[in-house]
C-alpha cells in the first residue's frame, strides 16, 4: 500500500438496504407517515443537495461560507495547533478547506458521511490539496454511535468537531441534544466543536429556500420515492406525489413533505400503505434556532457555548462550543 492510499483508508459503516427497507415499513406504517431524512442522501441525493447549495433561493450555504471566509482565522485561533478535526456529514468538503487553510498544522481530518460515493470523492480531492494531512474517512450514519478510527502518526493536541450547514436543524431538538452529547463523549475532554445553525427569518424567504423555482429541492425530496422503487422494488406512482415545503411557526422549522395527489397506495412486498388524497409523507424538518435558543440547547448537552459568529444580515450563525 502506498503512503497516499494509507492516508486515505476508508472505514465503511454505510447503512444497508435492509435498514432503508425497515425505515420505509416503519415510517409509512406510522400515523402521520414519515421517513428519516438521512435516506435523502444516496449518490444522487448528495449530488442534488450540492446543486441546492448553489441555488439563488438557498441562502444558508453561501452565508455560512462567507462567515467562515471572514472568521476562519478567529475560529482556528480558538481551536489551537495540531488539531484533529472530525467533520460530521462532510459532503463535498468545501467548508472544511477554509478551516484547514486557517488552522496551524492540523494533525488529522476525519470526515464522516453516510454517502460512500460522495465521501470518497471529497476525501480524494482534499488529499490532493492538503498533501501532508492525515485523512481517515468514515462512511457511517453519524446519528448513531460510532468509533473514531486510529489516527496514527502525530497525535492531535486538541480534538475539534465540525458540524456546519445547519444539519443540526434536521434533528428534533431532543435528538440534537443527544447528538451533541454523543459528539462530546466521542471527542473527549478538552475538545471544541463548531456548529452552524440557521436563524429564524421571514416565512417567504424560508419557504422559497426549500421550494426553489428550478425544482431541484423537489427532485431531492422525490428521490426518496425513486430509491424506494429502485432499491426496494416498491410499487408506486412517481408522478402521484408532489413536493411541499411549509414553515411551521409552532416548532420553528421548515418541513418537507411528499403530498399524495390522489387516493392511492404504495406496495412493498406484502405490505400495503394506503394514502388519502392530500395525505403526506413528512420527509425532513429543518429547525431554525435564534442564538440564545441554540446556546441553551448546547448547554443541555453538556457543552459550554463559548462564541458565536453571525453574518451582517443575521441570517446564519456559527457557534463555538467547549467541553469546559
Ligand atoms: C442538510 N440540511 C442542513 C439541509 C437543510 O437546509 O435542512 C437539507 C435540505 N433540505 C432541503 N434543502 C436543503
Amino acid at each position: 500500500m502506498t503512503a497516499r492510499t494509507d492516508m486515505l483508508r476508508l472505514h465503511d459503516l454505510e447503512p444497508t438496504t435492509g435498514e432503508f427497507r425497515r425505515a420505509v415499513i416503519d415510517g409509512l406504517g406510522a400515523t402521520p407517515k414519515t421517513l428519516p431524512c438521512k435516506f435523502l442522501y444516496d449518490g444522487e441525493g448528495s449530488r442534488l443537495f450540492e446543486a441546492i447549495c448553489d441555488l439563488p433561493e438557498y441562502y444558508p450555504t453561501r452565508t455560512e461560507l462567507a462567515i467562515l471566509g471572514d472568521r476562519a482565522p478567529e475560529m482556528a485561533a480558538e481551536i489551537g495547533s495540531r488539531a484533529g478535526i472530525v467533520e460530521f456529514g462532510s459532503g463535498a468538503g468545501i467548508k472544511i478547506r477554509l478551516l484547514l487553510a486557517a488552522l496551524d498544522a492540523p494533525a488529522a481530518y476525519i470526515p464522516v458521511d453516510i454517502s460512500r460515493e460522495a465521501l470518497v470523492a471529497a476525501a480524494r480531492a482534499l488529499a490532493a490539496d492538503f498533501p501532508g494531512l492525515h485523512i481517515a474517512p468514515v462512511c457511517a450514519d453519524y446519528t448513531r454511535p460510532f468509533a473514531l478510527p486510529a489516527i496514527g502518526g502525530r497525535m492531535p493536541e486538541t480534538m475539534a468537531g465540525f458540524f456546519p450547514g445547519s444539519t443540526i436543524g434536521n434533528f428534533a431538538p431532543s435528538e440534537a441534544v443527544a447528538f451533541l452529547a454523543r459528539a462530546r463523549r466521542l471527542l473527549g475532554a478538552g475538545a471544541v466543536m463548531l456548529v452552524g445553525a440557521d436563524l429564524p427569518k421571514d416565512r417567504a424567504v424560508l419557504e422559497a429556500a426549500y421550494d426553489d423555482a428550478a425544482g431541484v429541492t423537489a427532485a431531492f425530496n422525490r428521490n426518496l420515492l425513486v430509491r424506494m422503487r429502485r432499491e426496494l422494488g416498491a410499487e408506486l406512482d412517481l408522478d402521484g406525489f408532489r413536493h411541499e415545503a411549509r414553515w411551521c411557526p409552532r416548532h420553528r422549522r421548515v418541513e418537507m413533505h411528499l403530498v399524495s395527489l390522489s387516493r392511492q397506495e404504495i406496495r412493498l412486498g406484502a405490505h400495503r400503505f394506503p394514502f388519502e388524497r392530500g395525505e403526506t409523507i413528512h420527509t425532513e424538518s429543518s429547525h431554525k434556532y435564534a442564538v440564545p435558543e441554540f446556546r441553551a440547547l448546547a448547554g443541555r448537552s453538556g457543552w459550554l457555548p463559548a462564541r458565536t459568529w453571525t453574518d451582517a444580515g443575521d441570517r446564519f450563525a456559527v457557534h463555538l462550543l467547549r467541553t469546559g
